[in-house]
């Protein structure tokens, strides 16, 4: 099974044809009802302690992650002309979209694209060469980069999301949404395919870091997957 879902193959999701595609357990349709359903970690919940700590992980994943894939259900259930529409289909129009179903399939799809962006600090490891030369050429260096991610995840007032893309140029940006949109609307100010994202809801990480959210986003490199992340670039230079 793949362990490793570009942003692209993300975005692609047709409701009721594919097959499973993130980790365990599919993100698309596999009922009548062409209901959303919740992946699995692709790992324990404690593997990527110290930086996010176990309890954070489990309430994360399965209460939050779960309420935006109910919500997300029940709201298409109660309106009919969005009903077996593909996450990608709901992304791309988000701008028309009743909020509940915009926020809601944006929580859907960036925390499923969030836990494939992450994995136990041993495995971390470091971008690939294209990656890494195409962050040097962008922002001089590896920790440069870092440090205008972190930028992005500070100054966003509330909560939101911190994104490096690939702009339709094909070279790389660094971007944040609010609340739960992504790159991928039709309403984001600055559009691009997600090849890696960070979470600055508080609830990702107010139980070990309270409202230290720098620290939080120090932490994140330290669990980020860089072998995910070097895929999903390869992808996206390819569109
Ligand atoms: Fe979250």
């Amino acid at each position: 099974m793949k362990s490793v879902i570009s942003a692209t193959a993300l975005a692609l999701l047709i409701t009721p044809v594919l097959p499973t595609i993130v980790c365990a357990q599919s993100s698309v349709a596999t009922s009548a009802d062409a209901a959303f359903t919740l992946p699995a970690l692709p790992y324990a919940a404690n593997a990527l302690e110290p930086a996010i700590d176990a309890e954070t992980m489990t309430i994360h994943h399965d209460r939050h992650h779960k309420a935006y894939v109910d919500t997300l259900n029940k709201a298409l259930n109660e309106t009919p002309a969005l009903k077996g529409k593909s996450l990608a289909e709901l992304l791309a129009s988000a701008g028309s979209l009743p909020m509940v179903v915009r926020n809601n399939a944006g929580g859907h799809w960036n925390h499923s694209f969030f836990w494939q962006s992450l994995t136990p600090p041993a495995q971390s490891g470091k971008p690939s060469a294209a990656l890494a030369k195409a962050i040097a050429d962008q922002w001089g260096s590896l920790d440069a980069f870092k440090a205008e991610f972190k930028k992005a995840g500070t100054g966003r007032f509330g909560s939101g999301w911190a994104w490096l893309i690939v702009g339709k140029d094909g070279k790389l940006a660094i971007t944040s949404t609010p609340n739960q949109d992504n790159p991928l609307m039709d309403v984001a100010e600055v559009k691009g395919t997600p090849i890696l994202g960070n979470d600055l809801w508080e609830h990702a990480y107010y139980l070990k870091y309270q409202n230290k959210r720098a620290d939080y986003l120090d932490a994140f490199w330290q669990v980020v997957n860089w072998k995910a992340v070097s895929d999903r670039y390869a992808e996206a230079i390819k569109m």
